[in-house]
């Protein structure tokens, strides 16, 4: 089943802080896979505050992007949907499972799997905004008493959502213990509309293992994805192919870490760049030779010309 008029069942999760414009970038150069935004939130995107109308700005993308809204407010929710759509979003989610303290107490992410009237309130608000396709993200429900996640999407479809992913994990349980893909299996049998299975999906393997065992229509993957921006890329073909893949030369895993680098300098400047740098440096170097004292070396560079010297060098001695 279709779920965006992109050819991928595949999409790289939304991820606060880490699915900017330079991952995204990275992520679509390597090939094929939906890219979700990092999730926006209605209220300073209403304010105009400078950092959330920036993430929200995806015109200069050329790849098509969800850009993702956090909220609870209908008139934000209005307002939002519609700047959205304005700054290039190729379609809207709907963040309806974040399980952050301060986004819950704010009537938002997985608190509206608690309140399921004003779950739909928002999705009708959204839809009515503007023509774009809305999809919702949400959870297995609120804790292991409290599991809804089949009645809520049939609300959700009900609602008019175009499509929804089932992240399956309750708000309770975090990023902790396996997902749950039986509760992603359970929700697919009971809606029409297309579903995208999220948890625990790292290779090609997990993929066609959690879309033969849930029927799912398309697959999310997020942690996975960290430090390894080809994977998006690389389980759509595997899909489409049945295709494996070795893991990447240490020289690809060099130069895709230095671009990213680059991109990430463009967008941030340098020295926040240089910051951002440290969690990526973790993750890109995670399985290889001597990475943890390489890694306790490299938090302590002040610029980037030696980091990117010392990133170099690393490699060089890492092959050795
Ligand atoms: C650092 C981090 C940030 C996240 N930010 C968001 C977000 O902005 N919106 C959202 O819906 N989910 C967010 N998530 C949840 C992921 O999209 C995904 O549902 C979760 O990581 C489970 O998938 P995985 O097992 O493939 O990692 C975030 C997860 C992580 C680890």
């Amino acid at each position: 089943m279709q779920i965006l008029d992109f050819d991928s069942q595949v999409f790289l999760a939304p991820m606060a802080g880490i699915t900017d414009k330079p991952l995204r970038k990275l992520t679509a150069g390597f090939g094929k896979g939906n890219i979700v935004s990092e999730m926006v939130a209605i209220n300073a995107l209403s304010r105009k505050n400078p950092k959330s109308y920036r993430i929200a700005d995806v015109r200069d993308e050329p790849y098509p992007v969800v850009v993702q809204l956090v909220g609870s407010d209908l008139q934000l929710f209005d307002f939002a949907a519609k700047l959205a759509q304005d700054l290039g979003a190729h379609s809207l989610d709907i963040n309806m499972g974040c399980p952050v303290r301060k986004i819950v107490a704010n009537k938002s992410g997985s608190y509206l799997m608690t309140d399921m009237p004003l779950a739909s309130k928002i999705i009708e608000t959204v839809v009515k905004a503007t023509p774009l396709k809305v999809s919702v993200k949400f959870r297995k429900g609120w804790d292991c008493q409290h599991v809804n996640a089949v009645e809520f999407a049939k609300m959700c479809e009900e609602s008019g959502a175009s499509y929804i992913t089932v992240h399956g994990r309750t708000r309770s349980e975090f990023y902790s213990g396996r997902a749950d893909w039986n509760i992603i299996g359970e929700v697919k049998a009971a809606v029409k509309i297309p579903v995208v299975g999220n948890g625990d999906v790292g290779s090609v393997t997990d993929a066609r293992k959690m879309l033969e065992y849930t029927g799912a229509d398309g697959v999310m993957i997020g942690r996975a994805a960290l430090g390894q921006p080809w994977l998006i890329s690389q389980i759509d073909k595997g899909l489409k192919t049945g295709e494996e893949f070795l893991p990447p030369s240490h020289q690809l895993v060099k130069e895709t870490l230095l671009t990213h680098i680059k991109e990430l300098v463009n967008y941030y400047g340098e020295k926040i760049a240089l910051g951002l740098s440290r969690k990526y440096v973790c993750w890109y170097t995670k399985s290889m030779r001597d990475a943890k004292r390489f890694r306790e070396k490299y938090v302590h560079i002040d610029n980037l010309p030696e980091a990117l010297k010392e990133i170099n060098l690393y490699f060089e001695e890492a092959k050795e």
